[in-house]
C-alpha cells in the first residue's frame, strides 16, 4: 500500500531514534494514532521510559533491527559541540548509520535534531545511501523538521506550537506535513530542507543575542549605578522595544547552537562577529555573578576564605529538572577560586542525582541550611518554589549582615534592603 494511504488509514509505523527530551514526547504524541517504535542505545534510558508505559501503540527497544518495521524514521539524537566548540555530529552519524543498515525501501527519514544548514542532505543522506545500498529519492525519502519545545514551558507544548516541515521535494513535504498533522494542526511548510535547518538555528541565536545585549546593558548600568530593571521598564513603554531580562544562559540549545552556524559560516569563508560576541558575553556571566558576590562579601566585612555561600538553583533554567548543562557549574567553579565554601540547594532534583554533577555540599531543604547558616545566598533561577519564599525565609538561613545576590530579580530591591539585606541583582 502506498505510504500516503497507509498514513491516512493510520497504518503507518513510526520509529523515533533517541528517546530524550525531544524524542520521548514525540513518540508518545505519534502513538496516540500510529504504531510507534521508540529506539535508544541507552539501556538505562529505556528502563526509565518503559516504566509506567501502558500505551499498546508504543514499544521501546535497543534492537536496531526494529527500525525495519518503520515507514517513517525520526532521528532525535543530541547535537552538542566538542571541547573546541565545533559541531559534534557523532550521534547524528551513528543514528544515520543504524537507520541506514536497518531501514526498509520506501521509508522516509526525518531529522529533528538541531543542525547547521546542510547536515540532512550532506551528512545524513550519504550515510543512509551507503549503509542501506538504497538511493535517496528513488528508494527512500529525506526530510527535516526541527523541534521547538521549550522544557519547563507548559504553554508551548508539542501540540500547540507551529511545526516546521521540509521534505526533499514538494510531495515529501506534503507527506511529512500530514504525518505531523497527527500531532499538531499547526504546520509550516518551509521552502526546502536547508531553509528549515537554518530557521531553527537562528531562533536560538536570536535569543542568545537578545539575552547577551540585556547582560551587557546590566554590566554597564551596574557600573554607573543604575537599576537595569528600572531602565528596561521605562524603555519597554516604547512600542518597538523588546524586553529581555539579563541572566545566566545554559542548556543544550542556546549556548551550543550558535557554534553550528559559526562553523558553517567559516566553511563559507565568513567569520561571524556578532554571534560570537553574544556567546562571549553570556559565557562570561557566571564570572560576573561570582565577582558581584565576592564584592558583596567584602563590602559586608566578611572574610572571603571560608565564607559560606549557598547557591540556590542548580538547574540550567527555571522549573526544569535538568542540571547537566547548567551555568551554575561555572559559577561554582569561579567562586571556589576565591576560597569560599559553596553549598547548593535545588528543589527540582534529587540530591543523589545532583551528586553526579556537583562536587559541593548539597542541602535537602532550607531547614538543613538553618542549622549551619551561610554568609550569602545566590539565587540563580526563578523556580516557582523560590518565588514562594519570603525575604524572612532567606534571612533565617544566614549569619549576620545577610547578602542576597538575586540574579533573576525575584525580590524587590527596596524591600530587600529595608529588610536588612545587602542586595544585588543584574
Ligand atoms: N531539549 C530540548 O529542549 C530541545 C529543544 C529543541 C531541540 N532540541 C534538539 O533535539 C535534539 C535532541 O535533544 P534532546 O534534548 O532530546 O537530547 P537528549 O540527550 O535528552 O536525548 C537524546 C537521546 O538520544 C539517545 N541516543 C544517542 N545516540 C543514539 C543513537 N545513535 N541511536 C539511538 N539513540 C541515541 C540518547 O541515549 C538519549 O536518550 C538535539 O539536537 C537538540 O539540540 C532539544
Amino acid at each position: 500500500m502506498p505510504l500516503r494511504n497507509k498514513l491516512t488509514s493510520n497504518e503507518s509505523v513510526v520509529c523515533v531514534i533517541g528517546l530524550g527530551y525531544v524524542g520521548l514526547p514525540l513518540a508518545e504524541a505519534f502513538s496516540k494514532t500510529l504504531k510507534v517504535i521508540g529506539f535508544d542505545i541507552d539501556s538505562e534510558r529505556l528502563k526509565k521510559v518503559s516504566k509506567n508505559q501502558s500505551n499498546q501503540n508504543l514499544t521501546f527497544t535497543d534492537n536496531a533491527e526494529a527500525i525495519r518495521q518503520a515507514d517513517f524514521i525520526v532521528i532525535c539524537v543530541p547535537t552538542p559541540v566538542t571541547a573546541s566548540r565545533e559541531p559534534d555530529l557523532s550521534y547524528v552519524r551513528q543514528a544515520a548509520t543504524l537507520a541506514g543498515r536497518n531501514m526498509k525501501k520506501d521509508s522516509v527519514v526525518i531529522l529533528e535534531s538541531t543542525v547547521y544548514p546542510g547536515v540532512t542532505e550532506e551528512v545524513i543522506r550519504p550515510i543512509l545511501e551507503k549503509e542501506s545500498g538504497l538511493s535517496c529519492g528513488a528508494d527512500f525519502k529525506l526530510a527535516y523538521s526541527p523541534e521547538r519545545i521549550n522544557p519547563g514551558d507548559r504553554e508551548h507544548s508539542l501540540e500547540k506550537i507551529i511545526k516546521i516541515v521540509a521534505g526533499m521535494d514538494e510531495p515529501v513535504t506534503e507527506l511529512v506535513a500530514d504525518l505531523y498533522r497527527k500531532v499538531t494542526p499547526f504546520i509550516f511548510k518551509a521552502k526546502d530542507i536547508k531553509t528549515a535547518e537554518a530557521a531553527k538555528v537562528i531562533e536560538n541565536i536570536q535569543r542568545d543575542l537578545n539575552i547577551a545585549l540585556a547582560n551587557e546593558l546590566a554590566i554597564i548600568f551596574q557600573k554607573i549605578g543604575l537599576n537595569t530593571r528600572d531602565v528596561f521598564e521605562a524603555a519597554s513603554t516604547k512600542w518597538n522595544f523588546h524586553r529581555y531580562n539579563p541572566g545566566l544562559v545554559g542548556g543544550y540549545c542556546i549556548p551550543v547552537v550558535p557554534y553550528y552556524l559559526v562553523y558553517k559560516a567559516r566553511e563559507a569563508g565568513y567569520h561571524p562577529q556578532v554571534i560570537l560576541a553574544g556567546r562571549m558575553i553570556n559565557d562570561a556571566m557566571p564570572g560576573q555573578v561570582a565577582a558581584i558576590t565576592i564584592k558583596a562579601l567584602n563590602n559586608m566585612g566578611k572574610v572571603l576564605k571560608g565564607s559560606r555561600v549557598l547557591v540556590m538553583g542548580l538547574t540550567y533554567k527555571e522549573n526544569v529538572a535538568d542540571a547537566r548543562e547548567t551555568p551554575a557549574k561555572a559559577l561554582i567553579k569561579e567562586l571556589k577560586e576565591y576560597g569560599v565554601e559553596i553549598s547548593g540547594f535545588e528543589p527540582q532534583l534529587d540530591t543523589d542525582d545532583l551528586k553526579k554533577e556537583f562536587d559541593i555540599e548539597l542541602c535537602h531543604d532550607l531547614e538543613q541550611v538553618k542549622k549551619t547558616r551561610v554568609d550569602a545566598v545566590i539565587l540563580t533561577v526563578a523556580h516557582t518554589a523560590f518565588r514562594q519564599l519570603s525575604l524572612r525565609d532567606l534571612k533565617a538561613i544566614q549569619n549576620h549582615d545577610p547578602i542576597l545576590v538575586d540574579i533573576p530579580g525575584v525580590f524587590n530591591a527596596d524591600e530587600a534592603r529595608q529588610a536588612g539585606f545587602f542586595y544585588r541583582t543584574l
